[in-house]
C-alpha cells in the first residue's frame, strides 16, 4: 500500500505516474467534475474500503456541456470538494488543467456506437462521446484497478462497461445505487441551481419513477400504459420532458413489453434545469 500521511493534489499526467508508481496495493480511480455531494462520497467511501490508494479526479470537462453557460455556471467549489475528499479518505486528487488533457494538437473522439446515441445523445449530441473520450483518458492515465461510477447516469455506466469490454481496458467497473435525499430526488450537482419550489417539482421524476415501478411489480406489462402514467406524473409536477423510455437495462433498447427487468429512465427540465433519473422497473 503507498503511505501517504496527507492527501496530495497533483495537476500533471507525469506527477501522478511517478507515484503511482509507488503504490503496491490496488488503485482506485473515482472520477468526478468536482461539486462533490453525498453521491459522490459514496463512491469514494466504495473505493476507499476496496483500495489501497484511492485517486479521485476532478476535471470539468469542457467538451462535455452542450451549452457554453451550462459549462460556465457548472458549481465549482475547490476547497469544500478537498475537504469532503480528504474527510473520505482520498490518497491523491488528481487536478489537472485543461491543457494538460487537451494539448493543441489534441484530435481524438471515442464513440461507443448505439450506446451513446439514443436517448442523452439524440438530446445532448456528442456528449457521451466526450464523456467516454475523458473517461479512457482518465484510465489511461491512471490505469486503476477499480474505476467506480454512479448509477444515475445509467446510459453514461452502461457505454463505459461496453467500452471496458470492448477496448480490453485493463479495470473492474464498480457501480453504485443512486443516492438519493430523503424525499427521493437523486442526488445531482445540478440540484444546487434548484430553488425550493422546483425542489418539490423535481421530486416528480422519483414520484413517476416510483410509480412505473409499483405498475410493473403489479404485473403490468405494457410499456405504454407505463409511459403515459409518468408522463401524467412528469406533467403534473410542471416538469418540462426530454425524453422518457421504458429499455433493456443493457443495450437500452426501447421495450414495448415487459418481459423481466427494464430500465424506465427520464430526462426532464425543471425551469432551467435539465435533471435525469432511472430505476429497474
Ligand atoms: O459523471 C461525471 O461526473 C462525468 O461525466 C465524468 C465521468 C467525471 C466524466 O467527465
Amino acid at each position: 500500500m503507498l503511505q501517504i500521511e496527507e492527501m496530495r493534489l497533483i495537476k500533471t499526467v507525469k506527477e501522478l505516474k511517478t507515484i503511482l508508481a509507488a503504490a503496491t496495493g490496488s488503485v482506485g480511480l473515482v472520477p468526478t467534475m468536482g461539486a462533490i455531494h453525498q453521491g459522490h462520497v459514496a463512491l469514494l467511501t466504495k473505493a476507499r474500503s476496496d483500495c489501497g490508494t484511492v485517486v479521485a479526479s476532478i476535471f470539468v470537462n469542457p467538451h462535455q456541456f452542450n451549452i457554453k453557460n451550462d459549462y460556465l455556471n457548472y458549481p465549482k467549489n475547490l476547497s469544500t470538494d478537498l475537504e469532503i475528499m480528504e474527510n473520505s479518505g482520498v490518497d491523491i486528487v488528481f487536478k489537472p488543467n485543461i491543457e494538460e488533457i487537451y494539448p493543441n494538437s489534441f484530435t481524438t473522439t471515442v464513440n461507443v456506437k448505439s450506446l451513446s446515441d439514443r436517448l442523452e445523445g439524440a438530446f445532448r449530441p456528442g456528449h457521451l462521446d466526450s464523456v467516454a473520450t475523458i473517461v479512457i483518458k482518465l484510465l489511461n492515465i491512471c490505469q486503476p484497478n477499480f474505476v467506480y461510477f454512479g448509477q444515475k447516469d445509467i446510459q453514461q455506466l452502461l457505454m463505459i462497461k461496453r467500452m471496458i469490454i470492448d477496448l480490453n481496458i485493463q479495470t473492474n467497473l464498480v457501480s453504485i445505487d443512486t443516492v438519493r435525499d430523503k424525499d427521493g430526488l437523486a442526488l445531482s450537482s445540478r440540484n444546487n441551481h434548484l430553488t425550493e419550489a422546483q425542489k418539490q417539482s423535481a421530486l416528480g421524476l422519483y414520484s413517476s419513477l416510483k410509480s412505473a415501478s409499483n405498475l410493473s411489480r403489479n404485473g403490468e406489462k405494457s410499456a405504454n400504459k407505463i409511459k403515459s402514467e409518468m408522463e401524467q406524473i412528469l406533467l403534473s409536477h410542471n416538469l418540462d420532458i426530454d425524453y422518457l423510455a421504458i429499455c433493456d437495462s443493457e443495450t437500452l433498447d426501447e421495450v414495448t413489453y415487459i418481459n423481466g427487468a427494464a430500465l424506465a429512465v427520464i430526462a426532464a427540465y425543471c425551469g432551467n434545469i435539465r435533471l435525469i433519473d432511472n430505476m429497474l422497473i
